[in-house]
């Protein structure tokens, strides 16, 4: 039987969602890798229960993160019962639905019929009666943004989710869903977007100075680049078991010269400032401004304990 740690909330590690009554931990967990069917689901538990003992009360899921399908959800809904269940108040837990999810043409992008149907799937997977956010997790160019829109405000009404997120969205689209949103009363929460040191795209392109603008969260995925920007892959070998040994979402061949002098060049100025390649970039992420949370993974609770430096040494700026 799980207890969770009485000092879990000891350390200030939260910061204010844009201007909304959410508070969210500097450093989120994610679900994409690590939590799937073909993972042990002692070693998910026990990254799960680590997180949760030091206050990351916010974990991210979509519907078809696993491997398979579905599966990480699956795990999620496995946590309630063992763990987590008396503790459902204490955390905030997203999901997603647009990406690929069951054959044929209800099964992903934007209608209101996947929408709807992929969040009660998810629901039933988790052992929940509502999600605290729920996001479009990619714009759908071919439906209607008000039909994508008003499915996720009647999610909202129907009791099924708390707060609504956009993830993967282009500008003007997003912009779009702020003001359809707010006109019915259903502001939106946050943008979920990736932000690393070596991608930089939401702010090139305008997304986080919107964020910023209009008071919305924004959360930042991938943080550490998928490993790269740690000591992972340093040395210019593959470990073998690495996400780029699986070479499905990191692949060998980004692993360039050029790529290996530049992460060098980072791990020496973190070095410098005694910090190691991992906490330079988190630290990186969440020193921008307008960011309220950055979403990691990890494959050991070895791997958290040591992200978490950045978020529990850091001031709270932002
Ligand atoms: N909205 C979207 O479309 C979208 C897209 C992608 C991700 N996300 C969200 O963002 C979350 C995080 O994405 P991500 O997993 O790519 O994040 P990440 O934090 O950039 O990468 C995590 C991976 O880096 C390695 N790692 C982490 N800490 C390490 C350390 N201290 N030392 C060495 N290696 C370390 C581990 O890989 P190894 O397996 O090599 O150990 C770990 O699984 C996802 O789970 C998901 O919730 C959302």
């Amino acid at each position: 039987m799980y207890t969770a740690d009485v000092s879990r909330y000891t350390h200030d590690i939260y910061r204010r969602c844009g201007m909304s009554g959410i508070l969210l931990p500097k450093l989120s967990l994610g679900f994409w890798h690590n939590f799937g069917a073909i993972d042990s689901y002692e070693r998910s538990r026990q990254i799960a229960h680590y997180a949760f003992d030091h206050g990351i009360i916010h974990f991210d899921l979509a519907n078809n993160y696993g491997p398979s399908y579905g599966s990480a959800e699956e795990t999620m809904g496995r946590l309630m019962d063992d763990s987590f269940r008396p503790y459902r108040d204490e955390l905030f837990i997203a999901t997603k639905a647009g990406y690929d999810m069951w054959p044929g043409p209800y099964g992903n992008w934007g209608s209101r019929k996947h929408l709807m149907a992929s969040l009660e799937q998810s629901l039933q997977r988790m052992h929940l009666d509502h999600v605290d956010l729920f996001y479009s997790h990619r714009f759908d160019p071919n439906t209607p943004m008000e039909e994508t829109l008003q499915a996720m405000v009647d999610i909202v009404k129907q009791g099924k989710a708390r707060y609504l997120g956009i993830s993967r969205w282009p500008l003007k689209a997003f912009e779009f869903a702020n003001q359809y949103l707010s006109q019915r009363d259903v502001p939106l929460l946050i943008y979920q977007g990736r932000l690393n040191m070596l991608n930089k795209e939401v702010i090139d392109n305008g997304i986080l100075d919107y964020c910023k603008h209009k008071n919305i969260g924004f959360i930042g995925f991938s943080p550490l680049a998928q490993g790269l920007l740690t000591d992972r892959y340093l040395h210019g070998n593959i470990p073998t078991d690495s996400r780029m040994a699986k070479e499905k979402f990191l692949k060998h061949d980004a692993l360039t010269p050029e790529l290996l002098h530049q992460l060098h060049e980072w791990n020496k100025e973190a070095t410098e400032n005694g910090l190691s390649l991992a906490e330079r970039a988190l630290d990186w992420v969440l020193e921008q401004e307008g960011v309220t949370s950055v979403i990691v993974g990890a494959s050991s609770v070895e791997q958290l304990e040591k992200n978490m430096k950045a978020a529990y040494n850091r001031q709270n700026k932002n």
